[in-house]
């Protein structure tokens, strides 16, 4: 049966450290007519909805890591219950997650896995299913300080959804990997199942590869990778075991498609140039050379860039497969991950 839509809502959304504020700006933007500002923590804004929405609506902001209804505070797993059985949801996947992470991906899961336990069994005895895949997404999100009442929001699911529990994959940065973007490909990764495909013995460009964080990630999945950057890679790279590394230290701009292969089987970008910079050189390359599965880093370093990510994304729907999605990861800073292809 559907829920009803509520009569004075309050939508939510969990977005990176430090990113509230784009956040805000770019919700005000798209949606001023019918949200105002409301209750607001680091990492978690809400909005009072001046209409009647339900869980169906979509914020549509890149800088939301997840969103959704507000369902309000609980403070024990009996309210949990309650605010599901009066919705009449027979049916739902539980994510229990921080409303604080860390862009390092640090995360103690134990106790936030220990709540929902917990909480699962309370729903269970309600009669209520937990299925990963069920349509409808309760998030329950947990404060830091052990006092503070969980903040629960329901979602139904979207083309694009995160697909890890509170969009927070669990994964950590090793100490080996040479930079930050071994994080940021593989939160790309598991945001969209690409974790999961076999990617051995595929071919990657990595664009903008040193020192090579992310190229690592890629070599230790199994596949080739061509990197292009004017700068040095990391010995682990460059001495990986599968010896599956090529560097062309060429910038951009003087690469030589015509001694590209013709197919690769993904695409990383990750240049820090401004995106009208970069992406006439990606749709060339794309032009070029059958790419499948792209994954680009938009650096918004200059004010406006915020502003203009559809315009940025809509370019990049005119060449690249689809489906596109555009998300903030959480080990994104000013930039945003736009991945293409199914
Ligand atoms: C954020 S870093 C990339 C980090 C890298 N993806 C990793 O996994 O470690 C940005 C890189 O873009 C490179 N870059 C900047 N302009 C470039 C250009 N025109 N052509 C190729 N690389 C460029 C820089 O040399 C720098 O290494």
């Amino acid at each position: 049966m559907p829920a009803p839509a509520t009569a004075q809502p309050f939508l939510f959304a969990c977005c990176r450290e430090g990113s509230e504020a784009s956040l805000k700006a770019d919700v005000l933007r798209r949606h001023a007519t019918l949200l105002t500002p409301a209750f607001m923590r680091p990492q978690l804004i809400t909005w009072k909805a001046r209409a009647p929405v339900d869980e169906t609506f979509d914020l549509a902001t890149p800088f939301a890591r997840v969103s959704g209804l507000s369902l309000g505070p609980c403070k024990t797993e009996a309210e949990v219950v309650e605010k599901i059985t009066s919705r009449s949801l027979t049916r739902i996947s539980l994510h229990v997650f921080p409303r604080v992470a860390p862009e390092d991906g640090a995360i103690d899961w134990k106790a936030l896995d220990a709540i929902r336990d917990r909480v699962s069994t309370a729903l269970q005895n309600a009669g209520i299913t937990l299925d990963e895949a069920a349509e409808h997404v309760l998030s329950l999100i947990v404060d830091d300080k052990p006092e503070a009442a969980w903040f629960s929001g329901l979602r139904k699911r979207r083309a694009g959804d995160p697909l890890p529990c509170g969009g927070l994959p669990r994964i950590v940065l090793p100490s080996h990997a040479p930079s930050r973007a071994w994080l940021k490909a593989e939160q790309a990764l598991a945001w969209r199942g690409w974790d999961k495909v076999d990617l051995s013995h595929q071919t990657a460009l990595d664009l903008g590869c040193s020192p090579g964080g992310a190229s690592l990630a890629l070599l230790d999945r199994g596949m080739k990778v061509i990197g292009v950057d004017t700068g040095d890679m990391d010995e682990s790279v460059l001495r990986h075991d599968s010896g599956g590394f090529r560097h062309l230290r060429v910038p951009l701009a003087r690469l030589d498609t015509s001694k590209l292969p013709s197919t690769f089987d993904l695409l990383l970008c990750d240049i820090n140039l401004a995106p009208p910079e970069v992406l006439p050189h990606i749709a060339s390359l794309c032009q070029t050379c059958r790419v499948p599965r792209l994954i680009l880093t938009l650096k918004l370093n200059h004010p406006t860039f915020e502003q203009r990510v559809d315009e940025f994304v809509g370019y990049i729907r005119s060449f690249a497969p689809g489906p596109v999605f555009v998300t903030q990861l959480a080990a994104n800073r000013r930039e945003v991950c736009v991945m293409a292809g199914e």
